[in-house]
């Protein structure tokens, strides 16, 4: 099996942005509590943070934390979640059937962002509420003082404004699941109103509106046109969610599927340009893949689930080796599209649909980790258009796949190529990528993840990242043989 990937630092696809590499956290399961915050755990500091969480997520370089939800924040009041502890209510969370105590709230979340070196991208509910909760929400956060809620801010303890510049306007609106969903005409409404509200109280923040939730409902195409016909001018980025699943255990097709994942993102491009010629704008609007994942091992578990538990067991889906590679494939798809996807939220971070879980006894890092890790740490940079060519393969819904993924980011401050590289296919396959007018004058690091059975998980810890011993760099080209279904990473030293 063959693989060539051409790299030319001229064909750029665009600087690839920090915040590519965020994440949600939703007052969900046990994401929160005892995920994140675990008072009378013995790895917690004095804010009951855990330790070894916030060590895990700073691996992970994570930048922006999108809170409080997902669909937890259609039924969320905000002012629940503020002032003492003792005086917080307890109240049912319907998204999710459970119970939440709020003890954990927003002064909790921006102490937990400072800790982890995480920025907030914070949520309103348009669900069950709307603009004024939104603008009083803003003005608590944002708005220096001398008003009744910036001064219930310093009351509370913070002095100074959180300043959190980035917002979501609700979240998965187009869906019924949804508490307060609503039509695309009513939402867009909405979104606009309370985009001009929050606005007023501080012009300086970023605004995200609630695209479709999967490609498949039936609105999908037309919620985007109607809404933004609304809020085009209002609003800073598009919101997409993505999930993927491999029900029917058919590898080829589960790996194949970053094939949608790509035609999603296009598709939703085109419709954003399309609303941009229709309303003659001059503005380009990008988009915020603000959930995407691999999610459905734990769906059989959760509807067995007794509803009203605090912190329960929902959405741990204990990730194997295939659900990696999906999840690098995602990954190397995402940076195609660095020119539109500015913001993307790995869903979730911890215990829920996340790479890092929590037991009593300390943290264990699940198979989606790793591509996570290497391509957060390293994939900084120009991202260049990938000129590939490769073997190819036909699923039972895909056509000419290629078994090669892969896409070179260019870091001109470290004087890097970083090339990812994924192999889809159960041989070795021969790599070669040609440099063109790159001077590459050392392999840094070569590294693979490979070798487990496509269905082992990481509870015992076994996974990790090994070097790459087969590979040769000469005349400006890399050879490699890349192992049967493995990621890869190779740093190159170049001049250019
Ligand atoms: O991430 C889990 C859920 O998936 C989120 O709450 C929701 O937005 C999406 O449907």
């Amino acid at each position: 099996m063959q693989g060539k990937l051409t790299v030319d630092p001229a064909s750029q696809i665009a600087k690839i942005d920090d915040r590519v590499y965020s994440a949600l956290i939703e007052h969900l399961g046990r994401s929160v509590y005892d995920g994140l915050y675990q008072p009378n755990h013995p790895q917690s500091d004095q804010d009951g943070f855990r330790q070894d969480v916030i060590d895990a997520v700073k691996s992970l370089n994570i930048d922006l934390i999108r809170y409080p939800g997902g669909n937890f924040v259609s039924g969320f009041n905000w002012e629940d979640s503020i002032g003492p502890k003792s005086t917080r209510p307890t109240r049912l969370d319907l998204a999710w059937r459970s119970i939440e105590t709020n003890q954990f709230g927003l002064h909790e979340f921006m102490k937990w962002t400072q800790k982890t070196g995480t920025r907030p991208d914070m949520a309103v509910n348009l669900g069950s509420r709307g603009i004024d909760a939104a603008r009083n929400l803003v003005e608590y956060c944002n708005f220096s003082g001398g008003t009744y809620w910036s001064d219930l801010r310093k009351q509370n303890g913070a002095e100074e404004p959180f300043n959190i510049k980035t917002w979501c306007l609700g979240n998965e609106m187009d869906g019924d699941w949804q508490i307060g969903h609503k039509t695309a005409d009513e939402y867009g409404r909405l979104a606009h109103e309370t985009a001009k509200v929050m606005r007023l109280v501080d012009p300086s923040i970023d605004l995200v509106v609630s695209g479709s939730s999967t490609r498949e409902m039936a609105t999908f195409g037309s919620w985007e046109e109607t809404v933004l016909d609304h809020t085009y001018d209002d609003v800073d980025y598009l919101s997409l969610h993505r999930y993927y699943d491999n029900e029917e255990n058919d590898l080829a097709n589960f790996l194949a599927k970053s094939i949608d994942f790509d035609e999603f993102i296009s598709g939703i491009v085109a419709v954003c340009d399309a609303v941009k010629a229709r309303k003659h704008s001059h503005k380009t609007l990008n988009l915020a893949l603000d959930e995407w994942n691999v999610w459905y091992h734990s769906h059989k578990q959760d509807d067995e689930t007794a509803p009203w538990q605090q912190a329960p067991h929902l959405l741990e889906d204990h990730y194997n080796f295939e659900d990696a590679l999906m999840v690098g494939t995602m990954l190397i798809t995402l940076l195609k599209h660095a020119d539109r996807v500015k913001i993307a939220c790995l869903a979730q971070l911890v215990n829920v649909i996340a790479p890092i879980m929590t037991d009593e006894h300390g943290i264990w890092l699940q198979s989606i980790f790793f591509p996570f890790l290497q391509i957060s740490k390293y994939g900084r940079g120009i991202a260049l258009t990938p000129q590939q060519t490769a073997t190819t393969y036909d699923s039972k819904d895909f056509k000419d796949v290629p078994y090669l993924d892969s896409l070179a980011v260019y870091n001109s401050e470290n004087h890097e190529i970083v090339i990812f590289a994924e192999n889809k296919g159960n041989t070795t396959m021969d790599f070669q990528t040609d440099l063109h007018d790159l001077n590459a004058q050392t392999v840094i690091e070569a590294t693979q993840f490979c070798g487990y059975d496509i269905k082992q998980t990481n509870e015992n810890q076994q996974m990790a990242l090994h070097p790459n011993s087969n590979v040769h760099l000469s005349d400006n080209t890399l050879t490699a043989s890349l192992q049967p279904l493995s990621w890869n990473m190779f740093r190159l030293h170049v001049t250019h």
